[in-house]
């Protein structure tokens, strides 16, 4: 597995990708390259051996202390095997180094799997917009983290591996990251829309 930036090049993969990850609700080709050439946006491939196996895009405007997780998907036969939490958790390290303190995302209310993933990485449900995922009227679910306190579980989440890997003893629990309380406060619109 290997993670890079993302560039206009990787178009064609990430839009075969799309295609068929949101068959009903899928970006457009000019959407993409637009999100991709963005100076808000910071996307990254998974790559396997030469092929582009999954992306994700994170909108994170510079100076500001609010980011979206735009999209992540992986590709079918790849899936369950640790890459998407690997995509999300590099989205989430940045946002941590632009010094932003919210994360929001929206996910399908009929997309378990992606809902089970944000919220293993502390993303809590502050919201629903009802019907927002058209053609097929499925409503939205507005999530949102806290980056410092993701930082902070995740820090220990690795102390915890290292304790163990050595056969230390147990480290301390790390606080759960789903137990922070999000701030009140509408999420910024962003031009693209949220994870499609
Ligand atoms: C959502 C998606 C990116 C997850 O990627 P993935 O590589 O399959 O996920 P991972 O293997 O990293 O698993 C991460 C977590 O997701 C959840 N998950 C993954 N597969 C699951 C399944 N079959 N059933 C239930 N939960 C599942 C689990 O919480 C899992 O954590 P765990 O392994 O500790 O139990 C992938 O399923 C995908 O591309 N789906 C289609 C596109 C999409 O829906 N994108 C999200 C738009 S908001």
């Amino acid at each position: 597995m290997s993670i890079r930036r993302a560039t206009t090049a990787d178009l064609g993969a990430i839009m075969t990708l799309e295609r068929a990850s949101f068959p009903t609700d899928a970006w457009s080709d000019a959407m993409m390259r637009e999100e991709l050439s963005s100076p808000h946006g910071w996307y990254v491939v998974d790559e396997s051996a030469g092929t582009v196996v999954g992306y994700a895009g994170l909108r994170a405007p510079r100076g500001s202390s609010d980011a979206d997780v735009q999209t992540i998907a992986i590709a079918e036969a790849s899936r369950g095997r640790g890459r998407g939490r690997a995509l999300l958790t590099a989205l989430l390290a940045e946002a941590a180094e632009r010094a932003v303190k919210q994360v929001f995302l929206e996910v399908r209310a009929d997309n378990p799997v992606a809902e089970a993933l944000y919220a293993s990485e502390g993303f809590a449900e502050i919201g629903r917009r009802p019907h927002y995922y058209q053609p097929d009227d499925v409503d939205a679910i507005v999530m949102q983290l806290d980056v410092r306190v993701w930082v902070h579980a995740r820090a220990g989440r690795t102390a915890e591996t290292t304790l163990n890997d050595t056969g230390a003893e147990r480290a301390e629990a790390p606080e759960s990251p789903g137990a922070s309380t999000p701030a009140d406060g509408d999420r910024p619109k962003s031009d693209a829309g949220a994870c499609t």
